[in-house]
């Protein structure tokens, strides 16, 4: 069954600096997620990849009500969690929760571990008398010492404010956690246990993974299916197993082809992305890939691609997607 259905959601941040159009005294404002649409199936994990700066952070922070989005709608557990824009309703922050990109940043400096991990608690469940014991259950829960609950965050590392913020994440027994990096910075074998971690939950009690992740071995190790993302858009998106054997957008055939070991008998081949990612601010016409796109035709810095069923059942956002030859 369908969890979150996200449809068109655009989201806009003012610009600033001499662009901002501040003579005309009309503020401008750039499109840096722009009309994403997917859906997430419960208990499943779907993994957005994509380059730094393409948006995958303000996507998050959007469908938990952190930041604004302009335009789009969000359909939760067949209900609108946002119902008059605004802030999104209490009952789908009780369901749904983040893991923020930034750990100890995301930790208020000045509560001890046993305090943050139960404000979920707080806000959500006023009537939980002994937050002491839930806060041991949660410390023991992501395999941290209970004594732990009385340490401050500066007094924890990278792999255990990560582990902190999984209690976090999970305290009310969500339904869908939105896991940003949730394993940049740390070392393989904390990597391993933190995705451990998450995968038992999700076994155990069918938590949904909305996972961000640069580490594309991570993005095959634990997605149902897969979404790359471009420039706001997501370009490519279906089940992981057949987005890796064979993408079909240019720009994740480049992303995954450049990653090391990702195709078994393939060598890396880092020359496949040439040039720099544009800006949202001078976004390409047409295909925002077009300029970096080896199989880019006039067309494409013409026109925008609609989403189309590519030869390996993904959607894919792209004139001319490629096609797996047999001897690939
Ligand atoms: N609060 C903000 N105000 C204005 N622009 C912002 C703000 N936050 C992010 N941006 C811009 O929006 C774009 C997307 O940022 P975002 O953090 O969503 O990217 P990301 O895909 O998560 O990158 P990374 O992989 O580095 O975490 C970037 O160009 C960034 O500079
Ligand atoms: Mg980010």
């Amino acid at each position: 069954m369908t969890l979150l259905s996200v449809r068109d959601l655009t989201v806009s941040y003012p610009v600033r600096g001499p662009l901002a159009g501040w003579w005309t005294g009309q503020k401008r404002f750039v499109d840096v997620v722009c009309g994403i649409s997917l859906d997430l199936a419960e208990g499943t994990t779907l993994a957005i990849a994509g380059e730094s700066g393409s948006g995958k952070s303000t996507f998050a922070r959007a469908l938990m009500g952190l930041t604004p989005f302009r335009s789009g709608s969000l359909i939760f557990d067949g209900k609108a969690p946002f119902p008059a824009r605004g802030r999104p309703a209490r009952a789908y922050l009780h369901q749904v929760s983040m893991m923020f990109q930034d750990p100890v940043a995301s930790l208020s400096p000045r509560r001890t571990i046993g305090a943050l991990i139960t404000e979920p608690f707080r806000i959500h469940r006023p009537d939980l008398r002994n937050l002491e014991a839930e806060a041991k259950r949660l410390l023991v829960l992501v395999g941290l010492p209970a004594d732990f609950a009385q340490r401050y965050p500066h007094q924890i590392s990278g792999g255990q404010a990560r582990r902190v913020g999984l209690a976090r994440a999970v305290a009310l027994n969500p339904r869908l956690v939105i896991a940003d990096e949730p394993t940049a910075g740390l070392d393989v074998s904390v990597q391993g246990e933190i995705l451990n971690l998450m995968a038992r939950l999700q076994a155990e009690q069918s938590v949904a993974f909305l996972m961000i992740t640069h580490n594309l071995a991570v993005v095959r190790h634990m997605s149902d299916r897969t979404a790359i993302m471009y420039m706001g858009r997501i370009v490519e998106e279906g089940p992981t197993d057949r987005v890796f054997a064979s993408p079909a957008h240019p720009y994740a055939a480049a992303l995954i082809a450049a990653e090391p070991s990702s195709l078994p008998g393939h060598h890396r081949h880092s020359a496949a992305l040439k040039g720099e990612v544009s800006s949202p601010l001078h976004r390409p016409d047409g295909c925002a890939f077009h300029p970096r796109c080896p199989a880019a035709r006039p067309l494409c810095s013409a026109t925008a691609p609609l989403p189309q069923v590519s030869a390996s059942g993904a959607l894919v956002s792209c004139h001319f997607p490629l096609q797996r030859t047999p001897d690939q």
